[in-house]
């Protein structure tokens, strides 16, 4: 199997996001599969009504990939979009597709969605300035929560105690011109500070976890200190996040879900969610999951699994050494001359 990874940033370890990236390229070598690292923005997108294939990637022709995996998240910007769209059209898969990467990319988006179908969400709703705070305490009471509609990693989301503090925020806001970025939402109280992660490949629930911070802070993202544990979710639960990763059209996906007094509220689906306080806590490989998923899906046959490179180094010196101990070999007996 061949497959181009799209990443917009540098594949270093104290890059946001990379390990995740850096785990794919281990899975694939192991797997056997030639997986491409690429910037979609190196591509240079050229739509001239010919039939064939075309991918060009800084000055060069690139070869068709069996599939395309997105790694851009909520930070897909348009020209991404189309990078995702133009190979779409020429008949690669995409893992996400790029309507549902755009449609999760925007947090209000993929909760209009949602409610559409009848999933609960929290009440939300779209800043515009100046606020009517009046609104805001009517419809969503105090303490509420402010996101950024792009945000990710816990950090474009805080938590406003009251109307006061929510006027300060209003008004910084409003003078920074900050548009209709922003999301007021009703705090689910009784999640604060967890809830649950949960992993869906193909319609299938793969794995879930319980995501705690350990700080007080009402957010329970790993990256922000959280801990993860593995977590069986009921069925109830896992049936959700499927019905969530359908409605988006996420062939795989980090559904967050918060833990209300009645019941489950979707916080939000990840397209490509970070996993590695995932893997930690459930001890699986998601990237093994997905090329399996995928291999499937394409009816490409299972994964011959190669040793790494490591092993492959202690099995020549394991064989370099049983060579050095045999016998050394003994001179031919001469005949006497
Ligand atoms: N409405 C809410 N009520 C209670 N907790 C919330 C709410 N929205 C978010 N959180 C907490 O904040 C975390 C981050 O929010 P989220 O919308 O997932 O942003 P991000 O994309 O940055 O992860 C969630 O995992 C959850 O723990
Ligand atoms: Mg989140």
């Amino acid at each position: 199997m061949h497959c181009w990874l799209l990443f917009h940033r540098e594949v270093r370890r104290d890059v946001p996001e990379a390990a995740e990236v850096m785990r794919f390229q281990q899975a694939a070598s192991e797997a056997g599969i030639r997986l491409d690292v690429l910037n979609p923005r190196h591509f240079e997108l050229i739509v001239d009504g010919s039939e064939g294939w075309s991918a060009v990637y800084q000055g060069r022709r690139l070869p068709k990939p069996d599939l395309i995996i997105p790694r851009t998240g909520s930070e897909t910007s348009y020209f991404t979009l189309a990078v995702l769209r133009h190979f779409e059209r020429q008949g690669v898969p995409l893992v996400n597709s790029s309507g549902a990467v755009e449609a999760v990319a925007d947090k209000l988006q993929t909760l209009q969605i949602l409610s559409g179908a009848g999933i609960p969400i929290p009440k939300t709703i779209l800043g515009k300035f100046p606020v009517d705070v009046n609104v805001i305490e009517r419809e969503l009471g105090f303490p509420v929560v402010v996101k950024t509609l792009r945000g990710t990693r816990g950090n474009g989301v805080l938590l406003c105690a009251n109307r006061e503090q929510f006027n300060d925020l209003a008004n910084l806001l409003d003078g920074a011109q900050s548009g209709s970025d922003f999301i007021f939402q009703q705090y689910v109280e009784a999640s604060h500070g967890r809830d649950v992660r949960v992993l869906v490949i193909n319609g299938r629930a793969v794995a879930a976890m319980e995501r705690r911070s350990t700080d007080g802070s009402f957010k329970s993202n790993i990256s922000l200190g959280g801990v993860g544990t593995a977590f069986e979710p009921p069925s109830d639960m896992a049936e959700l996040a499927v019905r969530v990763t359908q409605v988006l059209g996420l062939d795989v996906a980090g559904v967050d879900i918060l833990l209300d007094r009645d019941g489950y509220r979707i916080c939000e689906a990840n397209s490509s969610p970070g996993f590695q306080g995932l893997e930690k806590a459930c001890g699986i490989s998601v990237p093994n999951e997905i090329f399996n998923a995928m291999r499937n899906r394409l009816g490409l046959p299972p994964a011959q699994r190669r040793r790494s490179s490591w092993k492959r180094l202690l099995d020549s010196l394991r064989n370099a050494v049983r060579l050095d101990s045999r016998p050394a070999p003994t001179e031919p007996a001469r005949e006497p001359t």
